[in-house]
């Protein structure tokens, strides 16, 4: 008995010593600190996500092979004739610094399994294609060389895999026959693999600042953290690439340093993103279209004005956006895209200084309507962006003694402004001793949406 209670507790401490080795595993660091690494990316606000594949032959969303149930012979004829002869990597650059972007994030595999790189560890690349060449380097050095950060996306998935373990977002799922033969799949082989590719990509590109990792669905006939070896895997990245900034999808939530930033996807948060109830780094992911990878026939491509309006809503949430670029099989970005990333850079080149650098005001400004704000803390000017222009004045209540000059930001033309202590307008029942009212121009600025600069007090 004694002995059995003894052989227990040895156990136990043993359990408990590898679990804190396992939780020591990743590097610790502060509030402060995380913030610190991370500055450049919270500064930077805006950027571009690309991606590419061979499902841009298909045309029809980058799930194809999933949505279709494609066996892996019906979807080979995409990787044998896949042959982006027009791609030039530094035109992709070009557009996206244009837009005001400053930092990009490509798929370097996507959930296909098919490597943009010559990896030395599967045929599935690029280099086996008719188009014979390494993708994803030149696209490195192009970006690199316009001045914009790195950001890697590497799928967790793998519907090409031979030891990938069939599950309820595989495209074989409903094949009984297919996933009885393939019953036996090692997913310690495929997560050998997963760790020698991320290895390759974090050592043979120079310094990538970010990763996307995507993604868990952990749960019946799911993937997470234990099937990914997720806190193994993220401790090599962290090893690799000490101020690599990392997504939220390994399915470490709850781990301290297990991720650096949340990731909502295709949807506006309706405020600044929290983890237990604290704001956290968070970035979004928007597409203009509705698919990631290219779609031919898709209609519904979202208005100049709603992407810049979402640029500006995110940050004045808190928040980075990461646009989405499908380029096409020829390797180009289509013309509703290029289209798209013109009128960010036309907006972004009169309006830039509310954007970079820029974070979610502090309380007492309050939001005046029809209007989202942004703040910069290093320059303290506050951001007045205005949707709808209003008749002559804008009122902006609990604002008055903290402004000292205003003007357009698109022609840095003054407005002037009165305060109301005197109840120059007391017609207005609105106005408040401490309202501060614009006198705007009639005509709204030529602009997609005006932004008043405040220089405060
Ligand atoms: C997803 C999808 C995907 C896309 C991604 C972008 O989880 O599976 O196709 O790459 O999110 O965030």
């Amino acid at each position: 008995m004694k002995k059995s209670i003894f052989g227990f507790i040895v156990v136990l401490l043993l359990l408990l010593t590898a679990y804190n080795i396992n939780a020591a595993e990743l590097p610790r660091e502060t509030e402060q600190q995380k913030l610190q690494r991370m500055q450049w990316w919270t500064d930077a606000r805006f950027g571009m996500f690309i991606h590419w594949g061979t499902y841009a032959m298909a045309a029809r969303h980058e799930w194809v092979k999933n949505r279709e149930r494609m066996t892996d012979e019906e979807y080979q004829k995409y990787f044998e004739l896949f042959d982006p002869d027009l791609y030039n990597p530094s035109e992709w650059a070009k557009a996206a610094k244009d837009a005001g972007m400053k930092y990009f994030v490509i798929t370097s595999k996507h959930h296909e399994g098919f490597c943009l790189w010559d990896s030395k560890y599967t045929d599935y690349k690029a280099t086996n294609t008719l188009y014979g060449k390494d993708l994803l380097r030149p696209m490195i050095e192009a970006f690199r060389a316009e001045g914009l950060r790195v950001g890697l996306y590497y799928s967790l998935i793998d519907w090409h895999h031979p030891e990938y373990p069939i599950d309820r977002i595989h495209p074989m799922r409903d094949n009984q026959e297919f996933r009885e033969k393939n019953k036996n799949r090692d997913m310690n082989k495929y997560v050998e693999y997963m760790f020698n590719q991320v290895r390759e990509l974090l050592t043979e590109f120079g310094q990538i600042d970010c990763l996307f990792l995507d993604y868990s669905f952990p749960g019946k006939d799911g993937k997470g953290r234990h099937d990914w070896q997720s806190e193994k895997l993220l401790k090599m990245v962290r090893e690799l690439q000490p101020d690599i900034i990392v997504n939220d999808r390994l399915d470490l939530l709850d781990v301290p340093g297990g991720w650096d930033f949340r990731t909502p996807e295709q949807f506006m948060p309706r405020r600044w993103v929290t983890v237990d109830n604290k704001n956290v780094p968070w970035e979004t992911c928007q597409t203009f279209s509705g698919s990631w990878g290219y779609h031919r026939d898709e209609a519904s491509w979202k208005s100049d004005r709603q992407v810049i309006v979402m640029l500006i809503e995110t940050v004045s949430k808190g928040g980075n956006l990461l646009m989405n670029v499908g380029p096409t099989a020829r390797g180009t970005f289509d013309d509703r895209a290029l289209a798209k990333l013109k009128a960010y850079g036309k907006w972004m080149k009169l309006h830039n200084r509310s954007i970079y650098g820029c974070t979610q005001a502090p309380e007492e400004f309050r939001i005046p309507q029809n209007c989202f704000l942004t703040y910069n803390p290093d320059t303290n000017r506050l951001y007045v962006h205005v949707l709808e222009w209003p008749y002559k004045f804008l009122h902006l209540d609990g604002y008055a003694g903290k402004v000292k000059y205003a003007q357009l930001l698109n022609d840095a033309s003054e407005i002037q402004f009165r305060e109301n202590r005197g109840a120059w307008m007391s017609r207005d029942q609105g106005l408040a001793e401490d309202t501060l009212t614009l006198e705007l121009p009639v005509q709204a600025p030529d602009v997609t949406v005006p932004v008043i600069e405040l220089f405060l007090e």
